[in-house]
């Protein structure tokens, strides 16, 4: 896993440590500050922003601008991981590996498609867990490029794709990489993926197959202006899928220092989302 340290020079070293020993560690230098907003200012989740200092500059960035947050080296890792204390993709990982060890299934046996997939932190855990092969997909290029960057080796193919309009290319590529189990990691509701998204990948693996997801624990309990409760509760009650494992848990703190609670699912994939559902 990935940790971070001040090197002699004084300078924020971001080191990943990629699972397959043949990878080497990528030291990456970041030379910034993350500044967050004073705890007075209370944000919705999608309105977070905080302020990087590089260079005697600073700029403000919203937490939803991932193309700007990957872009710059270890800026994710920072201000997500070491400040905000983010635990998801480490919380998806040990639900899987607890679920594996309940059925006797080897992790090796995991061909995984990690939907919005960023840059990597979930494929990293995927590949330490053991899985034989993961598959990225993110709709922004900035996603792969710091995924190539970052964690080589990670992603046996990462592709930038909008899922509710595949191309015929990437269908293929998908429908061949014989995937049996998705993971999206942080990446359902807000302005992030549409339940359409969500349910075309989940069709592109086989069955019976894994499903492993988080989700922010208000989208649960309640109807959602995303439409993921109504989704998850179809699929729950249509027997489309079956529960194997949850957890409520805190996915990382907000910009002003309070819990954010998300819960993790593992299911069992019982059939494909029908057609008549994706209209
Ligand atoms: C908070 S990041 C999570 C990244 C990674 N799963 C992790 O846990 O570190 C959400 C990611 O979802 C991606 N995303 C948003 N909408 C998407 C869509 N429609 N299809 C694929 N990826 C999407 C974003 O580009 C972003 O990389």
């Amino acid at each position: 896993m990935s940790g971070s340290r001040v090197n002699s020079d004084g300078v924020f070293c971001v080191v990943m440590r990629p699972s397959d020993p043949t990878i080497p560690e990528i030291p990456t230098r970041a030379n910034f500050e993350v500044l967050l907003p004073d705890g007075g200012q209370v944000l919705d989740q999608d309105e977070e922003w905080c302020e990087i200092l590089v260079d005697g500059e600073r700029r403000r960035i919203r937490f939803h601008d991932y193309h700007d947050i990957y872009d710059i080296p270890g800026f994710y890792e920072q201000l997500f991981y070491d400040r905000l204390k983010c635990d998801s993709p480490r919380v998806i990982r040990g639900l899987l590996a607890q679920v594996l060890a309940e059925q006797g299934t080897q992790p090796s046996e995991l061909r995984v498609l990690d939907v919005g997939a960023g840059n990597g932190m979930v494929g990293e855990e995927l590949r330490e867990l053991g899985a034989s092969a993961v598959y990225g997909i993110d709709i922004i290029d900035e996603a792969a490029a710091a995924a190539h960057r970052d964690r080589p080796g990670v992603y046996e193919r990462y592709l930038v794709a909008d899922l509710t309009d595949l191309g015929s290319d990437d269908r293929d590529t998908l429908a061949g990489a014989d995937l049996n189990t998705m993971t999206t990691v942080a990446a359902l509701g807000f302005d992030d993926m549409p339940p359409r998204a969500f349910a075309v990948a989940y069709n592109l693996i086989a069955t019976p197959g894994l499903l492993a997801f988080n989700i922010k624990e208000d989208f649960v309990a309640k109807r959602d202006s995303s439409g993921f409760n109504s989704l998850i509760c179809w699929m729950f009650d249509e027997g489309v899928i079956r529960p194997l494992a949850e957890k409520r848990y805190q996915h990382r703190l907000s910009a002003q220092g309070g819990p954010l609670y998300y819960v993790a699912f593992v299911v069992e994939k019982v059939s494909d989302i029908s057609s008549a559902w994706l209209g």
